[in-house]
């Protein structure tokens, strides 16, 4: 990760942002919504921004958008750079380099998710308590810039416990039921196989998707406060006699976005200071 790179991408921004962001935002697969819900929105594609990878997935828009979200300063990433796309793990945490020189001290990471716990069903969302890496890389992997982390960043609390306590008591406040649990990251793009699920599944998985991972191990080693957040869009493989299809996953993130819309907004709302 080039420290140079981020900060010119990052002056770019500034002079196009009016005022600092303080919670950053990535949503997932049909999730992207929550972008159009930004007010005084500045929203700037990624083809134009120094330095970023552009997104080639359906579903997924390829922009930054700055503004305000209940009163609050954010900055969205509608649509994620993902590693089965090839981009390089220092690609895909780019953003949130970014988005941590331009300011932010929180990020919100958002994601689809296959059901790996059995009690799950499609539809549900999950707080998520901690990952598993099982990508077979690592985005801190290469020379370290202590000026941006730790060499050995500790990843015991990765997932800020009062972030948790927070987006609780929220979903209680507005009547939403969390499931919580560890969400692992694969690289797909395939899908996974029953028995890959079976092994997750002992290995302590609840969910599983193909993102989240190296974002959030780049924020965590940014010192970011991170919520992530799962939209259980299918159950994983092998669970239900039927295929898995990126279509499914989209229409279920489509019928959950209204509460996800009012979860989000209201954590947000209700964030203190950092
Ligand atoms: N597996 C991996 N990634 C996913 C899934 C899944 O079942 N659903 C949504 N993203």
């Amino acid at each position: 990760m080039n420290l140079n790179d981020v900060k010119e991408a990052a002056a770019f921004l500034q002079e196009n942002i009016e005022r600092k962001p303080e919670i950053g935002l990535i949503l997932g697969s049909g999730l992207g919504v929550l972008a159009d819900e930004i007010e005084n929105p500045v929203s700037i594609g990624y083809k134009y921004i120094p330095h970023f990878p552009e997104s080639t997935v359906a579903g997924h828009k390829g922009q930054l958008v700055a503004g305000t979200l209940e009163g609050r300063q954010v900055i969205a990433m509608q649509g994620r750079f993902h590693y089965y796309e090839g981009y390089t793990m220092q690609q895909v945490t780019f953003p949130v380099r970014v988005m941590k020189a331009l300011g932010i001290d929180s990020i919100i990471v958002t994601n689809a998710a296959g059901g790996i716990n059995k009690t799950f069903n499609p539809g549900d969302l999950m707080l998520i308590d901690d990952h598993i890496n099982n990508m077979g890389d690592n985005p801190l992997i290469g020379p370290n810039d202590n000026q941006m982390g730790d060499r050995f960043p500790d990843m015991s609390k990765a997932y800020d416990t009062l972030f948790l306590d927070h987006a609780d008591k929220c979903a209680e406040r507005i009547g939403l039921t969390m499931q919580h649990g560890v969400y692992v990251g694969n690289t797909g793009p395939a899908y996974e196989t029953p028995a890959e699920i079976k092994m997750l599944r002992a290995f302590g998985g609840d969910a599983v998707g193909m993102s989240t991972v190296p974002e959030v191990t780049a924020a965590a080693h940014s010192g970011l406060r991170v919520l992530g957040i799962s939209c259980i869009s299918n159950m994983a493989a092998g669970i239900l006699d039927q295929p898995l299809t990126h279509d499914e996953v989209i229409e279920t993130t489509e019928k959950v976005k209204e509460d996800f819309l009012r979860f989000v907004k209201e954590i947000i709302r209700t964030l203190p200071n950092n």
